[in-house]
């Protein structure tokens, strides 16, 4: 399957599509068209056929889309058949609520350990796991096969953790710490800014109640 030069457009969309088929093949549904899709979705069914169309396109003419192989053949691109293993450095308030979300083991994405520098959570569990010192982390990381770290600590120790992550094998970072982190190529990182989708939420809010005030 031809995936050279997909927009990261389209790479953003496909964790979408990604869950509504689940869905879809939770609730026994064998075939869906694009246009049932776009009904769902909420997107176009040209954007849809455009966004398969990337990947070889996946369905026969006027015959749908097998819902459960369109699940696997994008679980595989997006990496979901294989098992990922995580770390979370920080295990404060967002460290523990993503280490206590359960959800992401569904997906390959499994929690092997939580660091924290601060003494008074040593031992703490988080689910089965324990908060563990931050200078047991590098020998963890090399031993334990890990390939995510989770940053859920404040900016200014993140870029000097993260070297430190690289230095003993982490390939991936899912950064929540608001600074971009100085890694090698080839290191993957994607930052979530949940105030960015806030701002998103407040700039379309405005703009629906100025129209309004127009009339
Ligand atoms: P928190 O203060 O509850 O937890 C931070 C934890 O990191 C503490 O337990 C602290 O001991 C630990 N820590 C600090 N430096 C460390 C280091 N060098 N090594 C290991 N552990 C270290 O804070 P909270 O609310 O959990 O937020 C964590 C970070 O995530 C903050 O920097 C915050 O700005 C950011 N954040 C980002 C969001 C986003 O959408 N990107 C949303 C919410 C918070």
């Amino acid at each position: 399957m031809e995936e050279k030069g997909i927009s990261q457009a389209v790479i953003g969309r496909l964790p979408r599509y990604f869950r509504y088929l689940g869905e879809l093949k939770d609730e026994g549904v064998e075939r869906v068209s694009s246009q049932e899709l776009s009904g769902l979705m909420h997107v176009t069914a040209s954007q849809i056929r455009q966004d398969f169309n990337n990947f070889g396109g996946f369905g026969q003419q006027g015959y749908g889309y097998n819902v459960e192989f369109l699940y696997e053949e994008i679980g595989k691109i997006l990496g979901l058949n294989k098992t990922h293993h995580l770390i979370i450095i920080g295990a404060g308030n967002l460290g523990q609520a993503l280490g206590n979300y359960m959800n992401f083991e569904r997906r390959g994405f499994i929690l092997k350990g939580m660091f924290d520098k601060n003494p008074a959570l040593y031992g703490k569990k988080v689910r089965e796991i324990e908060v563990q010192p931050m200078e047991k982390v590098e020998e963890f990381v090399r031993e334990n096969d890990i390939d995510i770290a989770v940053l859920t600590i404040p900016k200014s120790s993140a870029v000097g953790v993260a070297e430190v992550l690289v230095a003993n094998g982490i390939k991936a970072f899912w950064n929540f710490a608001h600074v971009d982190l100085n890694v090698p190529e080839g290191i993957q990182v994607e930052n979530v800014h949940l105030s960015d989708s806030l701002m998103k939420l407040s700039y379309n809010l405005e703009r629906y109640n100025q129209e309004q005030e127009k009339g």
